[in-house]
């Protein structure tokens, strides 16, 4: 359910809400808002703190009395961490704790927006409040039976007030409330089983989706428009392939950029089949299809001054006596042969024929965001995603984008002397490199055979868009929606990368 934001500027002490939620520093040190809160509780809060054992650790929280002071039905305190360390993260991650501990009440109120100064702006500290709030309170309940007490599970948190601030944290709340709607339906489509999350569905989702124009190409379109490495992936499924594009003009755009998505709905490996313990979670297999079709959802109330051009190439990859057989050519759109030696290295196949369509498309940048491989989730773990690239500029704007939205890359090399490792012996590629090691440079290595002379950056998502362990800071177990803020944040910011 979605959550509405508002601003308050009542007095701390005759603030009328179910809960009041009041950040606290570490040490415990208290902030402007515990400290009213502190008169008003007469001068008590600190011993409280030091016999319930509360340091004030980024995202504690702590329930205290409220008090006949307080016109506050319930208090709660939430930990910051350290004190001149406040960051939008740190903001989300504090919002995050405060909607999570909230899920039993409506309204929240609180007051996080006083403690921000520095270099951060009112408008950058609401947005993520908002980022924050929204992505904690998320929920995947489509599955759950009424009778199994969804009901009691459901969060029932609704509006959250901010105390203090003015025009500027009310835009920062909107933008901050749409990127996170796009991050929730990214993180939906990637939750939902995967009979469900089909291709068909995606593309019915991108259908529905405003102030961009779709177009879907069907099987009988894809032959016709010869996108072999999709069809070719798509060979063993009964469930139909789609190519789907989504576009977005904004009245005078500064540069057109390209953002391509994989679109694996379900990834059994083919007949190259993965063994249990690794095609459990292979739903997750669309989530840079799934990035994408969040951020174009909101694309048209970000209004960046740039058009972009989403492109999904959707498909299961499944065995069957259909199924494309190791030693099979396929020939890409742009005409390149790849001989398939193992058909669980799919992702790149429709990727070729997405990062083709990218360049016909004449773009002045490309990004493309898939769960590629295995290798890359080991390199670098839970947190980062594997940033490649042709143009060290637009890797650059990729780069800041990240840190600005705590959606973390980090580069690997793309060197051109293991790009021999692809060489087929009758075909002008193959799809997997006979080096079992660095698995994810071979993948980016591979795609680049297909992006020309466009400046091109590839995100290899396949450690941080799925969390298996549980949820952490506003990260919800399951998908996580990772890519939709860091595009955002990439688009609004575009420059025309400098070639070279
Ligand atoms: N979808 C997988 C990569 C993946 C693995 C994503 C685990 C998330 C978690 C991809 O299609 C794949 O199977 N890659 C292979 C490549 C190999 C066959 C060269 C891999 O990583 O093992
Ligand atoms: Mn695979
Ligand atoms: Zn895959």
């Amino acid at each position: 359910m979605a959550l509405s934001f508002s601003l308050t500027a009542t007095d701390l002490a005759k603030t009328r809400t179910p809960l009041l939620a009041v950040p606290v520093f570490k040490g415990p040190k208290l902030g402007p808002g515990a400290k009213a809160l502190d008169g008003a509780l007469g001068g008590s809060l600190k011993s409280f703190l030091q016999e319930a054992g509360f340091e004030g650790k980024l995202g504690e929280t702590l329930p205290i009395p409220a008090g006949k002071a307080l016109a506050a039905d319930a208090v709660v305190l939430v930990g910051l961490g350290e004190e001149g360390k406040v960051t939008a993260e740190v903001l989300r991650k504090a919002a995050a704790a405060v909607a999570r501990r909230a899920s039993k009440a409506t309204e929240v109120t609180t007051t996080l927006l006083d403690v921000v100064g520095g270099d951060m702006s009112e408008a950058d500290a609401a947005q993520a409040v908002a980022e924050g709030s929204v992505l904690g309170a998320y929920q995947y309940l489509d599955m759950k039976g009424a009778k199994a007490g969804n009901g009691a599970q459901r969060s029932k948190l609704r509006r959250v007030k901010l105390h203090g601030g003015g025009d500027a944290a009310r835009r920062g709340l909107a933008h901050g409330e749409t990127v996170a709607r796009g991050v929730a339906l990214a993180r939906d489509l990637v939750n939902g089983p995967p009979k469900k999350v089909t291709p068909s569905e995606l593309a019915r989702v991108a259908r529905g989706l405003k102030g961009v124009r779709t177009t879907v190409w069907d099987r009988a379109r894809l032959e016709q428009e010869h996108l072999g490495g999709l069809l070719g992936v798509a060979a063993g499924s009964d469930e139909p392939p789609r190519l789907i594009r989504m576009t977005y003009t904004p009245p005078r755009p500064r540069g057109t950029v390209a953002i391509v998505g994989k679109g694996i709905t379900f990834d059994s490996g083919g007949l190259s089949l993965k063994p249990t313990g690794f095609i459990e979670t292979m739903k997750y297999d669309m989530a840079g299809a799934a990035a994408v079709i969040g951020v174009m959802s909101i694309v048209a109330e970000l209004q960046p001054a740039v058009k972009v051009i989403g492109i999904v190439p959707t498909t299961e990859n499944m065995p069957s006596g259909k199924a494309t057989k190791l030693g099979d050519v396929l020939t890409i759109r742009n005409g390149t042969t790849v001989e398939v030696l193992n058909t669980d290295a799919e992702g790149r196949l429709v990727l070729a024929d997405g990062l083709s369509l990218a360049v016909e498309a004449q773009p002045d940048a490309i990004v493309d965001l898939a769960t590629l491989t295995g290798a890359c989730h080991v390199a670098l773990g839970d947190n980062y995603a594997g940033l490649m690239t042709t143009n060290d500029d637009w890797a650059g704007q990729v780069q800041a984008a990240a840190e600005r939205t705590g959606e973390l890359v980090w580069p690997l090399p793309l060197p051109d002397d293991y790009r021999r490792e692809l060489d087929s012996d009758i075909a002008d590629l193959k799809n997997v490199s006979a080096n079992r090691y660095g698995g994810a440079i071979t993948a980016g290595l591979f795609l680049k055979e297909f992006v020309g002379d466009v400046p091109w950056a590839h995100i290899d998502i396949a450690g941080p868009a799925w969390r298996g362990n549980g949820a952490a800071g506003y990260l919800s177990k399951g998908g996580t929606g990772f890519g939709v803020r860091l595009l955002s944040e990439l688009l609004l910011g575009f420059r025309k990368p400098r070639k070279r």
